[in-house]
This record gives structure tokens, sequence and C-alpha cells, in this order.
């Protein structure tokens, strides 16, 4: 015979869930990670209670020292959790009835569903304001990373090709454009998360006299001057995932970035080009070749990315066939969320380690930079700038590249008779294009990466990270 039900909702039942029903059910092994913000929801709202008069001053304050004595067991590993009570909310709300009376009366005017959508929110807004700081820290390692070399300049690659020299700052300020804009996302998803849900109840709100308003402040769900945000309506916000999808993406986005990084730095540390040693610390050996040294921070950094979309995968295909409101699926919406956050915030710190110890090795940079084909195109705006028209002088730097690469020299090596010979406009000071500096120094229009520009950048970045 099946024992009776012992849960928060046993009533209307004569049998308890079955034993595999509770292991299938239970979101307490992933969701007790939410108790402090649960502690928080519970203790907003039972002020609130209070506040309306629906409970008394004495009991809140019973049920305030109940709460925080058991938010202290459990940050000391004292507390039991128990599965058969499904979640953290119950496990928290059991754990209380056994210390304080009154806490048969903190779930008055409040559901578990209304509950979730408020932890998350809470555990939303603080998430993202750690990924924030991290994504902060690699930002600085780039900048310090850019500030080392100062000088450097490499190549500039399209397809993979070499295509026109940069300034090693340049390419290190368009990751940090990358990783601003992940910042700045984050940033995005904590202001939509800061609207309460409490007070819509499980669905339909409440016929109790509540003050949605005062909970909402209790919490800090306020906007910049103070005043109280409240979901606008209750059957949204139970049935609401969108923060969940907008931080997974925002993970998922981050994650894409760090491993075109990843990607950028295992070609750059790789013996064909070795622009860069990365620190011993981040990377491995192999257990056969003793001379190996891989990046594996960084494949790992590209690795992680897939698992960071799927993450955002499965709560889009978790969100989309539901009926409004609530349905239980919405308990898978948990793991993928919180992996996400673990995930992308020990890649932010591992992509911090690895850039910040990153050697740029000049000589290889240099020697790489040298290739004077990577001046071609400043060849044929020479010719524009003699009144040749560009798909003309286009045409015949192409003929002077295969020139070059009929006689076996370098682009720079031919003689002014032989340019000359491909096209008149050709004159003796055709070769000073193959000035680096001189190159560099032409492109100094915003977002180019002409020294001035670079300079600009530094002393925005400079002032932006500080
Ligand atoms: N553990 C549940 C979840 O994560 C909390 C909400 C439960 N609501 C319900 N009506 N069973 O979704």
């Amino acid at each position: 015979m099946a024992k009776p039900s012992h849960a928060t909702w046993g009533g209307r039942f004569s049998a308890g869930p079955a034993e595999l029903m509770l292991q299938f059910s239970e979101s307490v092994s992933f969701d007790r990670r939410l108790a402090p913000f649960d502690v928080a929801g519970s203790k907003a709202h039972s002020a609130m209670l209070a506040h309306v008069g629906l409970i008394t001053a004495k009991e809140r304050d019973a049920i305030h020292a109940g709460l925080d004595a058991i938010l202290a067991d459990i940050e000391a590993g004292k507390f039991t959790w128990e599965t058969k009570l499904e979640d953290v909310h119950m496990n928290i709300e059991q754990a209380l009835t056994k210390r304080v009376p009154a806490a048969a009366k903190l779930h008055t005017a409040r559901s578990r569903n209304d509950q979730i959508a408020t932890d998350m929110r809470l555990f939303f807004k603080h998430a993202c304001a750690v990924l924030a700081e991290k994504i902060l820290g690699a930002e600085r390692a780039l900048l310090a990373a850019a500030e080392a070399s100062r000088d450097v300049l490499i190549p500039g690659y399209t397809h993979l090709q070499r295509a026109q020299p940069v300034f090693l700052a340049h390419h290190l300020f368009a990751w940090l454009e990358m990783l601003d804009r992940d910042r700045a996302r984050f940033a995005a998803v904590a202001a939509h998360a800061n609207w309460c849900p409490l007070g819509s109840g499980a669905i339909a709100g409440t016929t109790l006299p509540i003050d949605r308003e005062f909970t909402a402040k209790a919490l800090g769900f306020v906007d910049a001057k103070g005043r109280p945000q409240v979901t606008q309506n209750s059957m949204d916000t139970v049935a609401d995932r969108d923060l969940f999808i907008e931080f997974a993406s925002a993970c998922a986005l981050f994650g894409v970035h760090a491993s075109r990084i990843a990607e950028d730095l295992i070609l750059w540390s790789s013996s064909e080009f070795k622009f860069v040693e990365l620190p011993d610390a981040f990377c491995t050996g192999s257990s056969l070749m003793p001379q190996k040294k891989n990046p594996d921070s960084c494949e790992l950094l590209r690795g992680k990315s897939a698992r960071l979309q799927g993450n955002l995968h499965t709560l889009l295909t978790l969100a989309k066939g539901l009926p409004l409101t609530y349905n239980r699926d919405l308990q898978e919406d948990k793991p993928p969320v919180f992996d996400s956050f673990d995930q992308t915030a020990i890649c932010a710190d591992v992509l911090a380690g690895t850039l910040g110890g990153m050697e740029v090795i000049r000589e290889r940079c240099a020697a790489a930079v040298a290739d004077p084909a990577l001046l071609a195109t400043d060849l044929a705006d020479y010719l524009v700038l003699k009144g040749v028209a560009f798909r003309d002088a286009h045409h015949a730097v192409g003929a002077v590249v295969r020139l070059a690469e009929q006689k076996g020299v370098a682009l720079n090596r031919l003689s002014t008779v032989d340019v000359h010979g491909v096209h008149p406009a050709f004159e003796a000071d055709w070769a000073d294009v193959f000035d680096l500096k001189r190159a560099l120094a032409k492109r100094e229009g915003t977002g180019m990466p002409g020294p001035k520009q670079v300079a600009r950048q530094f002393a925005r970045w400079r002032k932006a990270l500080a």
C-alpha cells in the first residue's frame, strides 16, 4: 500500500508519489544553489505580509530569524537537503516549519510559480554582475598585453591569408570590442531581470490585500530613482522564460567570442606562426611526444563554446511549445542556465589568465609583416593618386605581382623600369609605398590602424577599463 503524502501539497492525495517519481521530479539537487535568493525572497515577502497586517510583526521576526538560521546552516554545510521535498523552496519552508510555528503563514499569497520566478530574477541580477566583472578582468589582461606590445606590427588576415599590416594592438583591440559588447549585454540582461514577480501567485495573483511594490522595494527591484518595478501580467510572469534565454544567449555569444580569440591564439602560437608564446600555466604537454606544448586552454575555450550554445538551444526548445502558463517542463530550465553561468565564469577567468601570460615574439611578427605583398593595395592606391581608376590600378598591380612571381623576387625588388613597363603611371617613387611606417601613418581615419588612431584607442580603453 502506498504511503500517504507528506508533501506541502499533499492534502488532496491519498497516496504519496512513488520513489521513482520522487527521483524523477526532484530539483533540489540543482536548485539548492538558489537558497540565498529564496531566503531573501521569503524575508521580503513576510515583511510585506506584516506590513499589510496578514501576519504580526512578531511572526515576521520569528520567520526572519528562522530563515537566517537556516541559511547559516546551509552555508556551513550543516543543512540536510531532502529529495522527497522536491525543491529548494519546500526544503527551506519545511525546515522553517520545524523551527517556527509562524512558518505555516509564510506561503500566504504566494505560489512556487512566482517564487521560482523571483529567485531566478535575483539569480540573474547576481550572475550578470559576476560575469561582467570577470569579463572586465579579461579585458584588462588584453589591454595590458596591448600595452606591452604597442609598437609591434603583424599581418592582418582575411581568408587566413596575409592581407594588410596592422598594429598587433589593433588586432587585440578588435577582441576588446567583442568582449566589451559582451559585458554590456550582461548589463542589459540584468536590467531586464529587474522586475519583481512576487504577487503574481500561481497564475492569477491573490484575493488577499498584498502590497507588491513593498516587496519589490525590499528586494531591490527598483529603477534608478528607487521606484519599485513589478511585473505587469501575472500569467506572463509565471510562464515567461525570456530571461533564461537572454542570459544563455549572452553566455553563448561570449563563448563564440572567446572561441574566436582562442582560435587566433592557437594559430599564433603554432610553430608556423609563432607570433606568441602561451603561458606554460595554461598549456599542457603530450604523454607521448616530449617536445609538445599544447594550447589546451584555448582549445577548451573553443570546445566550451559548443556547450554554451547547446544550453541556449535547450532553453529555446524547452519554451517553444508550452501552453501558458507554468508547466513542470520549466523545471528543466535551471540546469542549462547554471551550467552556462559556471562555464562562462571559468572561461572568462581562463581567458584572462591565458592572455595575461602571453608573450609576444617580436622577431616572428616583424618577419611576417615584412612581406611586401601586404602593401599591394597601397600600391594600387598610389596609382589612384596618380589619376588611375581603381579597377585599372588593381589590374596593373596584379600584373606587377605576377611579374615578381615570374622573376622569383619580392614585390619591392622589381625595378622601376619593370613596373613602368606594366603601367606608365609608376614612377621612381613607387617603392616608397613599401615603407611600413609610412603605410600605417596613412591610415588615420576613425577605426583604422594608424598610429594616432591606435593611440586614441589606448586612451579610450585605459579610461573605460580603469
Ligand atoms: N521546482 C519548480 C521549478 O523549478 C518550482 C515551481 C513548482 N511549481 C509547481 N507548480 N509545481 O519549476
